[in-house]
């Protein structure tokens, strides 16, 4: 049987990750894999999780299933972090939230559910996006189509070209729409966008699905979250898929979760009771260790503090390098071609050179990014931030 498999090349962004470990020059710089790093280029496990984590291991008496949706206090939490606690769908009893396997395991699992509910529909993701959105959702068996959301040579969002792609696309359709810190073009809408945006899907009947992986690393866990909270309070269903890997450093915990908006709460719990089904039928319950960790961190005040304070921290190292990137690429290369970096939030932003730069940045420089030529600017501290900037002025023609 297994003589019919050809060998596949590895994932993108799992392959940049080990091409960087196996090389050994000291300089390399990793501006691949979108995780947190701090200015010694460390992901260190946060301090509230750290006390967390001890509590959880001091009061845990057994290592028996929990249930197909997860610890539900974290659920909760996560919930009213998303959505806030004034939320009209909530208070109408029309949300369901289950934890996920991360927020890999929630776009999986909200992929499944529209195709049990909707399975002629189409998905539109944005174009660029996260390279995974593809295979996860497209495994599902959906049909995927891209409306245009960034010219990446342009440094510039293509509104308006997203909406009237949009306006084509057929009642019932599904829309896939980054929440914010757009990976990987770091472009966010602006409230008067979701506000547009919000009005087409309504006219138009199309169900967001929404993806809120970085909340906190844009600007804060409010703002981060507006465009989310306005439109489920404006359309009658939508899909949220939550990640925790990135705002609680929970990575490899793989802790996320799927929060479903229905149009009342008969309907509410009938698709809860399919994304019960779902879960059983993929991976039977999601692993409860990050949940546990992270239900106490969002329960006592204190260590809620504190994990509130480490994730400012980060998002202003993320800010500040951007500007620091933005200023020394201005220097190198004598222009304001990069100043586009300081204006755009989270994680990500494409240089929007050619793959050929970006294939020079790595044999000559040692430089790893996406070919694409998206960069994690949390692999930029001030130690190596000349030398990125030098090499992409020397690289990209500039
Ligand atoms: C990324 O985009 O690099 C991260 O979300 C990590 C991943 O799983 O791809």
């Amino acid at each position: 049987m297994l003589q019919t498999l050809d060998r596949l090349s590895p994932d993108a962004i799992l392959g940049l990750m080990a091409s960087f470990r196996a090389d050994p020059f000291s300089q390399k710089v990793d501006l691949g894999v979108g995780v947190y790093r701090d200015e010694r280029g460390a992901t260190p496990v946060l301090e509230a999780v750290r006390r967390a984590e001890q509590l959880v291991l001091e009061s845990e008496t057994t290592k028996s299933y929990v249930a197909a949706p997860g610890r539900e206090e974290y659920n909760q939490a996560v919930e009213e972090l998303v959505l806030g606690n004034a939320h009209p769908a909530r208070r109408a009893g029309r949300v369901r939230t289950v934890q996920a396997p991360g927020g890999c395991g929630a776009l999986r699992v909200g992929a499944e559910l529209i195709r049990a509910a909707a399975p002629t529909a189409t998905v539109h993701v944005s174009d660029p996006t996260w390279a995974n959105h593809i295979p996860l959702l497209g495994s599902s068996g959906l049909k995927l189509e891209r409306y245009p959301y960034y010219a990446a040579s342009a440094h510039q969002l293509r509104f308006e070209a997203m909406l009237e792609r949009l306006e084509g696309a057929r009642a019932g359709d599904v829309v896939l729409v980054h929440a914010s810190c757009h990976n990987p073009c770091g472009a966010d809408l602006s409230s008067d966008q979701w506000r547009a945006l919000t009005e087409l899907l309504s006219r138009r009947r199309l169900v967001p699905f929404l993806d809120l992986a970085y909340q906190g690393f844009g600007v804060d866990l409010e703002s981060d979250a507006a465009g989310v909270r306005w439109v489920s309070e404006h359309v009658p269903e939508a899909l949220i898929a939550v990640s925790s890997s990135k705002n609680m450093g929970l990575y490899r915990e793989r802790l996320g979760a799927l929060i479903v908006v229905a149009e009342d709460s008969a309907r509410a719990e009938a698709a809860y009771s399919h994304v019960l089904q779902i879960a059983r039928s993929i991976y039977s319950m999601p692993p409860d260790h990050g949940a546990a960790i992270a239900a106490r961190i969002f329960a006592d005040p204190a260590l809620r503090l504190t994990w509130l304070e480490e994730l400012a921290l980060m998002q202003q190292r993320l800010a500040g390098m951007r500007t620091l990137l933005a200023s020394e690429l201005r220097a190198a290369t004598a222009g304001p071609t990069f100043d586009f970096i300081a204006a755009q939030r989270g994680m990500f932003s494409m240089l929007g050179v050619s793959p050929e730069a970006v294939r020079m940045l790595r044999e000559r420089h040692h430089i790893y990014m996406m070919l694409d030529s998206r960069i994690n600017v949390a692999g930029i501290t001030p130690a190596n931030v000349g030398y990125v900037a030098r090499a992409i002025a020397a690289e990209s023609g500039r």
